[in-house]
């Protein structure tokens, strides 16, 4: 049977290539789905890209996974991890395992950045290992190793 996995990635990850690229490097929104696309196809999972810069979106999107029969969910919420309640709760909500992945190393940054009030509803966090990090958590959920 083929494995369905979403990613979620919110706020600002479509302008990667453009921010500070001193913490997040050259390579584009576009490359870093390519690269999640291209090793789902090799491993035969099927795979759905989002991104949205709306809270609201994101809990609809994290909704819809819900009906889906998906897998599991690999998510980015980008600044909304530290502070967002409504996408904690929504994460809670749906049941399924989730990832939450940072490109960047959160623990080495700001202390705003420290905080994550997502990651308790997640099954791990995986931070500062760049687009490798999003690979990393498709393999936790599809090996059952939450
Ligand atoms: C980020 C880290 C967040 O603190 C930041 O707001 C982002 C990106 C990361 O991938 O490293 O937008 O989630």
């Amino acid at each position: 049977m083929v494995e369905k996995i979403t990613v979620i990635n919110g706020p600002n990850l479509n302008f990667l290539g453009i921010r500070e690229l001193g913490i997040y490097g050259n390579e584009t929104y576009k490359d870093l789905c390519e690269y999640i696309k291209n090793y789902c196809e090799k491993k035969n999972i099927e795979v759905q890209i989002f991104q949205s810069n709306s809270e609201g979106e994101i809990i609809n999107f994290l909704q819809n996974a819900y009906y889906e029969n998906v897998k599991g969910i690999v998510i980015n919420p980008g600044a909304y991890t530290h502070y967002s309640y409504a996408i904690f709760d929504a994460i809670k909500s749906i049941i399924l395992p989730t990832v939450e992945v940072h490109l960047s190393n959160i623990h080495e940054r700001e202390d705003f950045r420290k905080v994550s009030v997502t990651a308790p509803a997640c099954v791990k966090q995986i931070y500062g290992k760049g687009k490798d990090g999003y690979i990393e958590a498709i393999d936790f959920l599809t090996e059952n190793k939450y």
